[in-house]
């Protein structure tokens, strides 16, 4: 059986963490790129002699080249700068997107067929532009981000109530911005409702944590943003799209009719399959959800007109 190709563009710390966690899984061979020379070699070489060690099977290969990264099946993207101390995600618009519209149109002249995996920020943004610059149809294009803030809720929830993260199940939507919207109603511990278990204003509390989750890093590592939950979360959609697994996922998926959103990526759950997006679920949300997922979408929609204004300046 062919093995699965992955490219990991970018080799920093998001990159080099989703390398070793896809590598440890087994999910395939690896190519790990980036514009600074020797750097993905090194990081590639060196994943690649843990190997004996933790015992997988996986080619993993350092490049400055995309002609190494073609005919992949899967292409994460998760180049450009990171926050620092005080900055919103809002802050990195010019800079990488000027980085990810390069490096996606190139990854996707090399791997038409990839699904691509987009990490980098401002997310819901920066997975238009991945659109925009490959012309890839829609369901080949999918944002990380929910995995990630619902992974934070969760860890959360589980630190509240000493339990299993195992056990608990959430629904996250809207942009991967300080108005992302958790939705306590779709929160479940083993099926228990999340509501019956904790109080309404320590949830509150635990939404607006998870709402902060990324920031809260960035003060604390004040050289740069989260790695290990952003790739743990970016290589579940890999496996997923790899194993065709169908997974029910939140992601930033292309909506058009879905939510009434008209045309933008947005983070819904999913289903992810071997086609990438397989299909947008539709919740029905309460009046108050819907107010806050519109103002999410609101918000995506201002920084898409960015994308837009600014793209033909490159
Ligand atoms: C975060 C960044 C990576 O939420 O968006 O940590």
């Amino acid at each position: 059986m062919r093995r699965a190709k992955i490219t990991i563009i970018g080799a920093g710390n998001v990159g080099a963490t989703c390398a070793h966690w896809a590598a440890a899984k087994e999910l395939g061979d690896i190519v790990l790129l980036d514009i600074v020379e020797g750097m993905p070699q090194g990081k590639g070489l060196d994943l690649r002699q843990a190997s004996p060690v933790e015992r997988f099977d996986s080619n993993i290969v350092g490049t400055n080249s995309y002609d190494d990264t073609a005919g992949s099946d899967i292409v994460i993207i998760t180049s450009g700068i990171a926050r620092k101390p005080g900055m919103s995600r809002d802050d990195l618009m010019s800079t990488n997107m000027k980085i990810v519209r390069s490096v996606a149109e190139q990854a996707a002249k090399a791997s038409p067929n990839a699904v691509f995996i987009l990490v980098s920020n401002p997310l819901d943004a920066m997975v238009q532009t991945a659109w925009k610059a490959t012309g890839l149809p829609t369901k080949q294009i999918v944002g990380q981000a929910g995995i990630l803030d619902t992974a934070r809720y969760r860890a959360f929830i589980s630190m509240e109530l000493n339990c299993s993260v195992e056990d608990i199940s959430a629904v996250l939507m809207g942009g991967h911005g300080d108005d992302m919207v958790p939705l306590p109603r779709y929160t479940t511990v083993a099926g228990i409702p999340v509501t019956e278990l904790i109080p309404a204003e320590r949830l509150e509390a635990i939404v607006q944590r998870t709402r902060d989750g990324g920031a809260e890093i960035v003060k604390l590592l004040k050289t740069g943003s989260a790695y290990y939950a952003p790739a743990a979360a970016s290589v579940q959609m890999a496996e997923a799209i790899i194993k065709d697994k169908k997974r029910i996922l939140p992601c930033a998926a292309y909506c058009d009719s879905e939510y009434g959103v008209g045309g933008y990526f947005v983070g819904v759950p999913c289903i992810l399959g071997k086609d990438g997006v397989e299909k947008v679920i539709e919740l029905q949300l309460n009046d108050d959800e819907r107010k806050l997922f519109q103002a999410s979408v609101d918000h995506v929609k201002e920084l898409v007109a960015w994308v837009e204004k600014n793209w033909s300046a490159g």
